[in-house]
């Protein structure tokens, strides 16, 4: 089974789990990515009717059919399930985020959630957080300072070319991050003036983990 048929699975199944909670006062989380466009498919394929969506990035937006409604965040209290990809997750749930340059847009939406379901493979489950290259969101004049904080933390930064994030700003991927202690890398990485959000979730980290593996589909609660 390739990976993307595994992406679709998980994601069928998250839109599955919710379908019932769903009504049409629901507001949907929705974020970016391979994964997360095959649960926009499912959306977008079902008749079920809802308030709206609110989207991690406007490739998200646009994808989403037009009868569902597209709502800001700041138009709405919270949102009901937050529904996303990763590149990484391990064992108690915390991921790398950012691979499609969305995270801080992601971690809004994951924070401002009551329920956040992260869909993924079984390749990106991980014990040690880091082997997928770190993203970091930053202001553009600070690019060279940051990357020089995160050498002396033992990483490698590589600049992501031609690629500006939906906010107006640049990511940097730091390589070989040990990320150990992921809550204390988040709130460290953070503290960088410059820094606008960095890719490790875990001081709010997903709720329910959709796994997709060959044979089938594990939803893992903690
Ligand atoms: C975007 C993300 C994605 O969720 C992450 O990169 C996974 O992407 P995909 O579903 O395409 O494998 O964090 O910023």
């Amino acid at each position: 089974m390739t990976q993307d048929i595994k992406k679709k699975n998980s994601a069928k199944a998250a839109f599955e789990l919710i379908k019932p909670d769903l009504n049409k006062d629901s507001v949907l989380g929705i974020g970016t990515g391979s994964t997360t466009n095959y649960f926009i498919e499912a959306l977008n394929e079902s008749d079920i009717e809802i308030k709206g969506a609110v989207c991690s990035s406007i490739s998200s937006e646009k994808n989403l059919n037009p009868s569902i409604k597209v709502i800001e965040l700041n138009e709405v209290h919270s949102i009901d399930f937050y529904v996303d990809g990763a590149d990484e997750f391990n064992d108690r749930f915390e991921l790398i985020k950012g691979g499609g340059g969305a995270l801080t847009r992601e971690k809004i939406l994951a924070y401002s959630s009551d329920k956040f379901l992260c869909i993924v493979d079984d390749s990106k489950h991980t014990d040690l957080l880091g082997k997928f290259p770190l993203p970091i969101e930053v202001l553009e004049i600070a690019r060279s300072a940051i990357s020089r904080e995160m050498m002396k933390m033992g990483g490698k930064p590589v600049f992501r070319n031609d690629f500006i994030t939906d906010n107006g700003n640049q990511i940097i991927d730091i390589h070989n991050l040990l990320i150990e202690v992921p809550f204390e890398l988040e709130e460290k990485i953070n503290n960088i003036p410059g820094v606008v959000e960095n890719g490790i979730f875990s001081n709010r980290k997903a709720d329910v983990i959709i796994k997709a593996k060959s044979e089938e589909v594990e939803v893992l609660e903690l």
